[in-house]
């Protein structure tokens, strides 16, 4: 087994690398926490889906699309999420089986790792449960900047799977809906909309 230390990269395509961490097969049915289009883009079966939050993680847009809302040549940002101690994220939990894991290790293999996590639900229930996450140490990994910059490259963004401004109000229209405030969300959707304002409409 190939593990990741220190200085490595990861490679873009982490698919392999996670077939080898762990067997979602020795696995009964099980919670996935989804904080990204995992909230508004279930195209998978499950067999409950429940609001939830975990502790100690930040929703940002950090990590590079190369397959999904950009290409290799010009990625576009989608989020991760990042250690931080009194953070609260707070998102959708689907009950799946396992085979299910195939399709989402799929889904998510430009640079997203399963970590196993607790999920808090609205009636005070708890549960262990997966996420996928794309830490620091991935290829396709860009790291922080300005909100407005981040509009910026989201507004010219796009690849197989639409433009990276849709993943961006259509994440941020899940959120509304559950009744959720994230700044950095709502931050970067406010300049989208603002530079789409200013921008010069055709006569
Ligand atoms: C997630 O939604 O939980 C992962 C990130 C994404 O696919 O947008």
């Amino acid at each position: 087994m190939r593990a990741f230390h220190g200085h490595d990269t990861m490679p873009t395509d982490t698919l392999a690398a996670r077939r080898n961490t762990d067997r979602p097969d020795a696995l009964a049915a099980a919670w996935v926490f989804g904080y990204g289009s995992l909230i508004y883009k279930a195209d998978f079966p499950y067999l409950e889906r429940r609001p939830a939050r975990i502790r100690g993680w930040a929703r940002r847009f950090w990590q590079g699309s190369h397959d999904h809302r950009g290409t290799p040549q010009a990625p576009g940002r989608v989020v991760t999420l990042v250690a931080e101690p009194d953070a609260v994220c707070a998102g959708m939990a689907y009950l799946v089986t396992p085979d299910v894991f195939r399709h989402l290790d799929h889904r998510e293999k430009n640079g997203y790792l399963r970590q196993a996590t607790e999920l808090c639900f609205g009636d005070g229930g708890r549960a262990q449960g997966l996420v996928y996450i794309a830490g620091a140490d991935n290829a396709a990994f860009l790291g922080p900047a300005p909100e407005r910059e981040i509009a910026r490259h989201i507004a010219a963004a796009s690849g197989p799977s639409g433009s990276n401004r849709d993943y961006l109000l259509q994440l941020a229209a899940a959120l509304r809906e559950l009744g959720e405030h994230d700044p950095h969300v709502a931050g970067i959707e406010a300049h989208l909309l603002a530079l789409e304002d200013d921008a010069p409409r055709a006569p």
